[in-house]
C-alpha cells in the first residue's frame, strides 16, 4: 500500500527559482532565504519519496482563464516546464505517475469531490519552484515522479479554507488506499502574505503569517474557520494561496512532527516560508 511519509509547505515565488537558475543564491539579498532552507533540504535528501503530490496553482500560464477548475488532478505521463514569457526555466521536465493519478481521481470522485482531470499540462513556477526548493540540483531528472493537484486561488470565488482542509483529508485517504507500495510526499505551495497589485501592493503581515505557521501543525481547524475574504484581508490578494497549505495539512495525520521551518521577508514582494513535517515513525532530525 502507499504511505505518506512527509509534507512540505513552501512559497513558490518565481524569483526564488530565478535566483537558483542564475547562480545568485549566495548574494546578500538571497543568502538568508537559502540558508533557512538548508536543514530541510538535507533532511529531504535523506527521505526521497517515489512520488510527490504537489498541490499548486497555475497562474493562467497553462490553463488560461477561459476555464478555471476549482480542483483538478493531472493525469499525464509527463509535464513540460511552462514558458511564462521569457523561456522555460532550465530545469528538467516533470515525470508523472499516471496510475496513482487515475486512482486519486476515482477515489476523490467516489468521496464526493467532483474534481476535473487535466491530461495535458505545462507546469509553471507554482510547481517548479517548490521542486527546486526541495531539490536545488536535480541534474537531468527530478528525484521523484509528481502528481499535480491544481487549486484555483487566482479567480474569485476560490474554494473555502474549510473545503480545502476537507479536500486534503480525502486526498490523504485516496493516497493511502493506492494498492502499490509507494512512498509519497505531499507539497502545499504558495504564500505567505503577499499582494502583487492594487492599493495594498507589497503587503506583508508577519503577525498573521507566524500565527498561520504555528496553527498549521496542531490546529488547522482555526485556519479552516477563516473566510476567503479573511485570507485576502489578512494575507493579501495572493496570500490566499495559503489555502493550498491546508490541503497538504489535511492529507497528513494528526501526529505529525515539525522537522524544520523558516520565515523570511522579503523574497520579491512576499513573505516566504518553508515548513517541513514528518509523519509518525519517520525518523531523522535536521542538522543543528
Ligand atoms: C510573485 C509571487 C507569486 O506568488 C507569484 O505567483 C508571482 C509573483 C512575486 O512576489 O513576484
Ligand atoms: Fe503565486
Amino acid at each position: 500500500m502507499a504511505d505518506i511519509t512527509w509534507g512540505l509547505a513552501t512559497s513558490h515565488v518565481p524569483s526564488i527559482g530565478a535566483a537558483m537558475d542564475h547562480g545568485k543564491t549566495a548574494d546578500d539579498y538571497w543568502k538568508p532565504l537559502f540558508d533557512g532552507y538548508a536543514p530541510a533540504r538535507e533532511w529531504m535528501a535523506g527521505h526521497t519519496p517515489d512520488v510527490a503530490v504537489v498541490i499548486y496553482n497555475d497562474h493562467a500560464n497553462s490553463l488560461g482563464l477561459d476555464m478555471v477548475p476549482t480542483f483538478a488532478v493531472g493525469t499525464a505521463e509527463s509535464y513540460d516546464v511552462a514558458d511564462e514569457g521569457w523561456g522555460p526555466r532550465p530545469v528538467p521536465s516533470v515525470q508523472g505517475a499516471p496510475e496513482l493519478s487515475e486512482h486519486l481521481v476515482r477515489e476523490l470522485l467516489d468521496d464526493h469531490f467532483d474534481i476535473a482531470t487535466v491530461h495535458r499540462l505545462d507546469v509553471d513556477h507554482g510547481l517548479t519552484v517548490p521542486l527546486s526548493v526541495y531539490n536545488p540540483e536535480p541534474g537531468d531528472s527530478w528525484p521523484c515522479a509528481v502528481v499535480p493537484v491544481l487549486t484555483n486561488v487566482i479567480q474569485y470565488p476560490q474554494p473555502t479554507a474549510a473545503r480545502c482542509l476537507e479536500f486534503g483529508r480525502a486526498l490523504g485517504r485516496a493516497i493511502r488506499s493506492f494498492p502499490q507500495d509507494t512512498n509519497v510526499a505531499v507539497f502545499g505551495t504558495g504564500g505567505m502574505s503577499h499582494q502583487l497589485a492594487g492599493a495594498r501592493a507589497g503587503l506583508i503581515n508577519e503577525e498573521f503569517d507566524r500565527w498561520f505557521l504555528e496553527k498549521i501543525q496542531h490546529d488547522p481547524a482555526a485556519l479552516a474557520a477563516l473566510t476567503r475574504e479573511d485570507y485576502v484581508r489578512h494575507a493579501g490578494t495572493e496570500g490566499i494561496e495559503l489555502i493550498m497549505w491546508l490541503i497538504m495539512r489535511g492529507a497528513l495525520s494528526d501526529g505529525i512532527r515539525r522537522v524544520h521551518d523558516t520565515y523570511h521577508v522579503p523574497a520579491s514582494n512576499t513573505a516566504a516560508a518553508l515548513a517541513l513535517f514528518a509523519e509518525p515513525g519517520v525518523d531523522g532530525e535536521v542538522p543543528s
